[in-house]
């Protein structure tokens, strides 16, 4: 975990409080946290939650393991110690987006507990909701969308997820998607249900 080793710096509270940017906005803010499987449809169901949610007339973002890698995580590899680091960026970028009253997705593989759990004990009760997107090594596998799967199972990709590298699941996910047999606007939509009966998506 990162150490701080910035010296002389103080804490400034604003003038305009998170409750004030979600009165504006008429809804709360949240961190959807998604996890599992490379392939396990994590991406595509975070990317159709945005969607709803946004025709819905909802102030989100969607921040996507792929596309980050090749932004603000950049230099960052899949050793443990740099998934460690992106999962927590991604938390500290997280919490300011919810802080400002956004509802943000996020989908990335989060292979550890602790680095998501980390990533929990920094948001506020109830603004981190833990969506495991469960899809069995079996199912991913025989997706294999981009192929990294059979690289993988070549040894052309060390440390690959689920193949020589863990996942460890949630143990007490808020909510769990079973993608072995449900399809993406289903289990979008059972995103959006729980939200709404969290009362995230009122004041
Ligand atoms: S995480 O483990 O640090 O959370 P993240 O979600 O950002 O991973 O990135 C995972 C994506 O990187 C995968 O969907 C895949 O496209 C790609 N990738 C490349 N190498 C690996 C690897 N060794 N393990 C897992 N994913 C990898």
């Amino acid at each position: 975990m990162a150490q701080q080793i910035a010296t002389n710096v103080t804490w400034h509270d604003h003038k305009v409080a998170s409750a004030d940017r979600q009165k504006l906005n008429g809804h709360k803010g949240a961190v959807l946290w998604f996890t599992g499987l490379s392939a396990c449809g994590k991406s595509t169901i975070a990317n159709t939650v945005d969607h709803i949610l946004n025709q819905m007339g909802k102030h989100t973002y969607l921040l996507d393991g792929d596309n980050i890698r090749m932004g603000l995580n950049k230099n960052l590899g899949f050793s443990a110690d740099d998934r460690a680091e992106n999962i927590r960026r991604i938390g500290e970028v997280g919490k300011l987006f919810a802080d400002a009253g956004v509802i943000t997705s996020t989908a990335f593989i989060s292979p550890y507990r602790k680095d998501r759990d980390a990533v929990r004990a920094l948001l506020p009760a109830g603004q981190f909701i833990e969506v495991y997107v469960d899809a069995s090594l079996e199912t991913c596998e025989k997706r294999d969308p981009k192929g990294l799967y059979k690289k993988a199972r070549a040894g052309e990709i060390k440390g690959f997820t689920g193949i020589d590298d863990p996942y460890e699941a949630p143990e007490k996910p808020e909510l769990v998607l079973d993608s072995n047999t449900k399809g993406i606007d289903e289990l979008a939509r059972e995103v959006v249900a729980y939200l709404e009966s969290k009362g995230v998506l009122s004041l």
